[in-house]
């Protein structure tokens, strides 16, 4: 079997009485958000909406729901940029219901507030990472989180790669208490669709595979070339396949010590007659140091005269930054004619408009086929969903996977710490 996890055999929401009991939901909150006027102002709700119908059914149910989550790594320290306090607000917002907020997760006024919980009552905790023990899976401090909790929820699929002491070492102290440990609805739909949907998918199933980096990815790549027609790469990591092939890269972003995993990827593609797309042409622009250092303390270049480069080498002062028009009409053709498409990081640094064009009609070609074809299209990463949305059709593909890091480590196989954890069915 492809993928590891028995997606159905773990309790879910639905399988647990509820009613009048505290549940403890870990949710993964993790939303971006902005500074404007001296205040976090929220600028994607899309995770936070994904958990509405877990809570629905929780209120529904009359339970007593407690809610945490991380935000941002503040490295175990109170971090005020990273407080939960925007997003109760949000969240009260979004559900047209009061939403009470307590800035610690663990302690005393934690206790004392979820004892005085009535059904329906919901609760969010203060950041969950503002202690280092819980990135520790410390099991004093997941006995701490447990405290409050009768039944343990799990609706954070974002986080659910991370053994962290609210994904892993919580549920474990609640089951040896007798307590159900559940997947939430949220989860629930992650692991159908990047799970069951693709252990089977309709045929052709196409693979499109972006972003920059060819470590991140080789692992997922070598996965679905097991189950895929066709693997489209793009994105920089399409320069260090490009390189390992014998082309000239000039200044384009590749990892020169993964031409061999690359090679090896292409190898096993053409052993199992899986069609592998790279871009023929490119997007490229001339990269000129402006002498300025970003906040990371790394050079700044001034990406100058950006044009289409219809060769697949580039040139020795050239960077490669987004696919090419011949490229974006070849990987269109194919992702027309998909049933199934699985779409996972942007083909060209797309927060750059001049560099955008690929990813764009990429996403187009994606939702027309999903209109059209009655594809399925399964999308995955962050970069992936925003670029979708920008392009203003998220609304038109199959399913946004909440989880980035999580989505990946799913798809090449390892079970989810956090899904492990919950009790069997
Ligand atoms: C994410 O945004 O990928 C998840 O919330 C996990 O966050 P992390 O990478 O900081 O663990
Ligand atoms: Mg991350």
């Amino acid at each position: 079997m492809l993928w590891p996890l028995k997606f159905m055999a773990k309790l879910t929401v639905r399988d647990v009485n509820v009613r009048g009991k505290r549940v403890f939901v870990r949710v993964d909150y993790n939303v971006p958000m902005e500074e404007k006027d001296g205040k976090m102002v929220i600028t994607d709700v899309t995770r936070i909406k994904e958990t509405l119908q877990t809570l629905d059914l929780l209120v529904q149910q009359g339970a007593k729901i407690i809610l945490a989550s991380h935000l941002g790594r503040p490295k175990g320290k109170r971090e005020p940029t990273m407080s939960l306090r925007p997003v109760a607000e949000k969240l009260a917002d979004m559900l047209g219901r009061n939403v009470a907020f307590v800035d610690d997760c663990i302690g005393e006024k934690v206790e004392k507030t979820a004892a005085i919980l009535q059904p329906a009552d919901i609760l969010l905790l203060e950041n969950l990472r503002f202690y280092p023990e819980e990135e520790a899976n410390d099991a004093g401090f997941a006995e701490k989180l447990a405290r409050p909790a009768e039944v343990y929820v799990n609706d954070a699929f974002g986080a659910a790669h991370r053994a962290h002491a609210s994904t892993e070492g919580i549920a474990r102290v609640v089951r040896a208490r007798g307590g159900p440990c559940a997947a939430g609805l949220l989860m629930e739909r992650e692991l159908k669709f990047l799970g069951e949907e693709l252990e089977n998918p309709a045929k052709p199933f196409v693979v499109i595979i972006g972003g920059a980096k060819v470590s991140d990815k080789i692992k997922v790549v070598n996965r679905l070339i097991e189950k895929a027609d066709t693997i489209i790469i793009g994105g920089a990591m399409a320069y260090t396949f490009k390189l390992a092939q014998g082309f000239k890269v000039g200044k384009s972003l590749v990892e020169r010590d993964k031409t061999d995993v690359a090679l090896a990827a292409l190898e096993n593609a053409k052993k199992r007659n899986v069609q592998f797309l790279l871009p023929v042409d490119n997007i490229i622009a001339t990269p000129v140091d402006t002498g300025k250092l970003n906040k990371k303390g790394k050079p700044v270049f001034d990406l100058q005269n950006p044009r289409p480069h219809n060769d697949p080498s580039i040139p020795d002062d050239a960077e490669g930054l987004d696919i090419g028009p011949e490229t974006v009409r070849k990987f269109s053709e194919v992702v027309l004619k998909a049933k199934t498409i699985l779409w996972n990081g942007p083909m060209g640094m797309f927060e750059d408009p001049r560099f955008a064009e690929g990813t764009r009609t990429i996403a187009k070609a994606v939702a027309e086929a999903t209109r059209k074809n009655g594809a399925k299209s399964i999308l995955g990463g962050g970069d992936t969903v925003t670029a979708i949305n920008t392009a203003g059709l998220g609304d038109q593909v199959t399913f946004m996977s909440t989880g980035g890091g999580a989505s990946l480590e799913f798809l090449q196989g390892e079970a989810l710490p956090g899904v492990a954890a919950l009790s069997d069915k």
